[in-house]
């Protein structure tokens, strides 16, 4: 474990903006999680890591463990550049029947990354004999040499059970291709899918590929989250998904070739990777940033964070196939204390206040509104300032507005994001999870997320704030949950 040192004066994880129940490093420049995967009663975060800045630079793979996907112990790195050039992004996998030969007929863990070296990026493996701790690169790297693709990277590897084989989804420009092989180190190229399908504004990056059961067909499906670095609709990167069938070889997507399913409507949720190996849940993480100002939040002495784990489910809404998003149930272990506000019904332009909790909290909402009503809750500001999320029924839409902070760090900062409702309903269930520079909202189940980057302004005091708009509103909930922090000071 690496010794933790007190890095301010104001304590271990104690900086402005530091997030409480979040990941970040403890220092320097990190962005997308890597090699998530359950292991022998672990779960292991990688991470794009520069340890000698707070910008991106040459790329290592970070590293952290946790028992619940929440609390995390810092560990040495576990992947540094080398002669094939940086360790970009990648996968790792348990190699249960030792495949690969490399641990003596026992399961060990294996990673699959990019070594980028200037404009050239291939694929190679590196494995672990000792639950992560250490790790040895594969004499015969790269096992996936460049085809003459210039944006050729972020292998993600699944099981495939039915042909008993390993898969592998890359980003290839803006498409995906897919690599099959018997024990890891061995890959052959087997198809190709994207082109001119979905969102095509930016370079694809960071695929995923797993299975899910509809919920309520019970039809199992394969879903295809991808990142795009610009074209989201938030502006700049964000993560569109596929849903379709893949038989090991070739994905058949369902779905129109010109629509688009975004996996996140906020500013800040991109790489998202799920966990491998994990039984019985399929469980995402994003690095909560956005590519068009990542190198330059203002937050020190380290740089951005990961979101909290959500727990994907698939299911049917308005006979369209969709993903549920929900924090993941061990984040509930954190609650501390629970404030109630009575049910109140507002008339239009009337407005309710609470005392803003103590970062983290949990804040959730139950609101009935009027047909072409619309309400806004605020957080954090003051006056007209802050972060406010709304619904508006006339337009059809749950929005984010994020006003500037007092440090003018980026002009795509202060911004708006969207996102369509489906159906006509009057009641709306919202659950923010807050921490001290983050919101991340899901609206009813988790059918629509949005996630984004907060920097509250110092001197605010702030009240959460609920306020009829147009029509009357009635809050027939507001509960609100303090959290405790996951950083221990020198535990
Ligand atoms: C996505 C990304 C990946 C790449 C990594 C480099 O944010 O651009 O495509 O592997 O970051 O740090």
């Amino acid at each position: 474990m690496i010794q933790k040192q007190p890095l301010t004066t104001n304590g271990y994880y104690q900086e402005r903006y530091r997030p409480h129940i979040h990941f970040t490093p403890e220092q320097m420049w990190m962005n997308d999680p890597n090699g998530l995967v359950y292991f022998e009663g672990e779960y292991h975060l990688f991470y794009q890591y520069h340890p000698d800045s707070k910008k991106w630079g040459p790329m290592h793979w970070g590293h952290a463990v946790s028992k619940d996907m929440i609390a995390w112990e810092h560990l040495r790195v576990a992947l540094y550049p080398d002669d094939l050039g940086m360790i970009f992004s990648g996968s790792a996998v348990v190699d249960h029947k030792d495949t690969s030969g490399f641990f003596d007929g026992k399961p060990g863990l294996v990673a699959v990354f990019t070594h980028a070296d200037g404009d050239l990026q291939r694929q190679s493996i590196a494995y672990s004999k000792d639950r992560g701790r250490t790790w040895v690169k594969y004499e015969d790297n790269p096992v996936i040499p460049n085809p003459g693709i210039k944006d050729f990277r972020d292998p993600k590897v699944c099981w495939h059970e039915d042909t008993e084989k390993w898969v592998m989804v890359l980003a290839a420009g803006r498409k995906v291709q897919f690599y099959t092989s018997p024990d890891l180190k061995q890959w052959t190229y087997v198809s190709e899918f994207g082109e001119g399908w979905g969102e095509q504004k930016g370079v694809w990056e960071c695929p995923d590929l797993f299975p899910l059961t509809n919920e309520i067909s019970g039809e199992k499906k394969w879903v295809m989250p991808i990142g795009i670095d610009a074209g989201a609709p938030a502006g700049g990167s964000g993560t569109q998904y596929f849903i379709g069938s893949f038989d090991g070889k070739h994905f058949v997507p369902h779905q129109p070739k010109d629509s688009v399913r975004w996996l996140d409507y906020g500013k800040d949720f991109y790489a998202s990777q799920s966990f491998s190996d994990v039984p019985g849940r399929r469980v995402v993480l994003a690095w909560m940033s956005n590519w068009q100002y990542a190198n330059d939040v203002p937050t020190d002495p380290w740089r951005s964070a990961m979101t909290i784990p959500r727990e994907l489910t698939l299911t049917r809404v308005e006979g369209q196939e969709l993903l549920i998003q929900k924090p993941v149930a061990e984040l509930t272990n954190l609650i501390e204390k629970r404030m109630e506000k009575d049910p109140s019904l507002l008339k239009e332009k009337q407005s309710i206040e609470l005392d803003q909790p103590a970062s983290p909290f949990l804040w959730e909402l139950d609101v009935e509104m009027e047909k072409d009503g619309a309400f806004e809750a605020r957080l954090f500001g003051k006056q007209d300032r802050g972060l406010r999320v709304g619904i508006d029924r006339e337009k059809n839409v749950i929005y984010v507005q994020r006003d500037g902070t007092d440090l003018d760090f980026s002009s795509e900062y202060a911004c708006t994001c969207q996102a369509p409702l489906s159906g006509d309903l009057s009641s709306f269930h919202l659950k923010l999870v807050c921490d001290h520079s983050s919101v991340e909202i899901f609206l009813g189940d988790g059918e629509i997320s949005m996630t984004n980057l907060y920097l509250p302004i110092a001197d605010h005091e702030a009240k959460l704030k609920v306020e009829a708009v147009r029509g009357t509103l009635e809050v027939k909930r507001s509960s609100v949950f303090e959290m405790r922090s996951i950083w221990k000071p020198n535990a």
